[in-house]
């Protein structure tokens, strides 16, 4: 089956009809049916579905085993987000699967799709929960106690699901099965298209991280507190959208954003009583981001004192550069006939996996450039051309 009428029978699930495009989120109802379709469509195609447990899926073409082929990505979006970051990796796999079959080929070595749980990080707020956990890079504890913002906790989100919470974190056995993990991943930028390619190889990944900065002044009356009576909190707050805009414009290559804020209750006649601003940073290495954050940071504290209010910030996730194995960059570039290699400041859970395993990305041209967002785009013909791809290399994988 094609990547497009796989990727077509999931078009009504998620829709976000406020906000536009697709609201999917780590365990909520359309994440759930996206997973139960997941399941169906891979016992169709014989395979043998596993939930890890960390609430992965793991759908097995053969016997699970030691030195497995693993492609694959996530089905959750970011709030509003497009129809390709996430399932286009799934559907390509499903797809992929079926052409190497339809040439005869039988894996020779553990052969399996994975769906990785909350990539997006869009409901409890830190990216690539199900691979952070699987790979010890987020401690349990704390990914347990994450909300989100119905107040509903990580552990009674999953509990719900049926997953045991006393049993997630880091998973030595899932990871040592893992020969090597290929994502393909709708291209979140414009670098294909300047390159006139339908599929690319990733090299890298920007040094990356969220923070929270909570500005805390006084709640009071919008009417009847005379403006030099005020501590508030939305004051600071504005000035570091801007202390964020400037701080990363100062630096080649560096992105700061900020794409969330939430005044405390959040009412138009009532001057808040916090702010909480959260930052999304992101560089070229750990370094350069950390001095742009230190630099938001000290803006975002001297406004703070300027309204007599109080900061606090902390580091809700961080992952510093990847450089993807070059070694398997470059080979998988050459079984594809020389695509071109490119960087990207997308995060991903091959980004998580490739601290511990040998890790790649191939990459589909996006006609729009924009992504985590509904103009996220694919022609079924690029599809088709990554699926082509995918199901290359993993036939290169599986019979060597
Ligand atoms: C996830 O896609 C991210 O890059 O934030
Ligand atoms: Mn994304
Ligand atoms: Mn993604
Ligand atoms: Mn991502």
């Amino acid at each position: 089956m094609s990547a497009s009428s796989l990727l077509g029978d999931i078009a009504d699930v998620g829709r976000d009809r406020s906000r536009g495009g697709y609201s999917r989120h780590g365990f909520d109802s359309a994440e759930l049916s996206l997973r139960e379709w997941f399941v169906a469509e891979a016992a169709d195609r014989g395979l043998d579905v596993t939930c890890d447990r960390n609430g992965n899926l793991w759908a097995w073409w053969g016997p699970p085993g030691p030195d497995a082929i693993i492609t694959g990505s996530h089905l959750d979006s970011v709030p509003g987000g497009g129809a390709f970051d996430g399932p286009l990796g799934v559907v390509s796999a499903l797809a992929a699967v079926d052409a190497m079959r339809a040439k005869g080929i039988k894996p020779s070595k553990p052969f399996a799709i994975v769906v990785f749980a909350e990539e997006e990080g869009g409901r409890f707020g830190v990216a690539c929960l199900g691979s952070r956990l699987m790979s010890g890079a987020i401690d349990p504890a704390t990914a347990l106690n994450l909300r989100d913002p119905d107040g509903i906790s990580f552990a009674e989100a999953v509990s719900a699901a049926g997953l045991d919470p006393a049993r997630m974190g880091r998973d030595d056995e899932a990871l040592a099965n893992i020969g090597c993990f290929i994502e393909l991943h709708v291209e979140q930028g414009r670098g294909l298209i300047d390159l006139d390619a339908p599929v690319g190889v990733a090299s890298s990944i920007l040094a990356h991280g969220r923070w929270r900065f909570s500005f805390t002044g006084e709640g009071n009356h919008a009417g009847a507190t005379p403006i030099g009576d005020r501590r508030d909190p939305m004051l600071p707050a504005s000035q570091l959208v801007l202390a964020a805009r400037a701080a990363a414009s100062s630096v080649d290559g560096a992105r700061a954003t900020i794409g969330r804020i939430q005044p405390i209750p959040g009412g138009t006649n009532v001057i808040a009583s916090t702010v909480d601003v959260w930052l999304d940073a992101r560089a070229a290495t750990d370094e350069v981001t950390r001095n742009v954050v230190a630099e938001i940071k000290a803006a975002g504290l001297s406004a703070a004192e300027a309204e007599g209010c109080e900061l606090t910030v902390t580091e809700e996730s961080y992952g510093d550069t990847v450089i993807f194995d070059p070694v398997l960059r470059d080979r998988l570039a050459a079984q594809l006939g020389g695509v071109p290699a490119l960087p990207t400041g997308a995060g991903h859970d091959a980004g998580i996996l490739a601290a511990h395993v040998p890790t790649a990305m191939l990459f589909v041209r996006n006609p729009t450039g924009i992504s985590h967002a509904p103009a996220e785009h694919a022609e079924p013909d690029d599809c088709e051309a990554g699926v082509a791809a995918l199901a290359t290399v993993l036939e290169h994988h599986l019979s060597t």
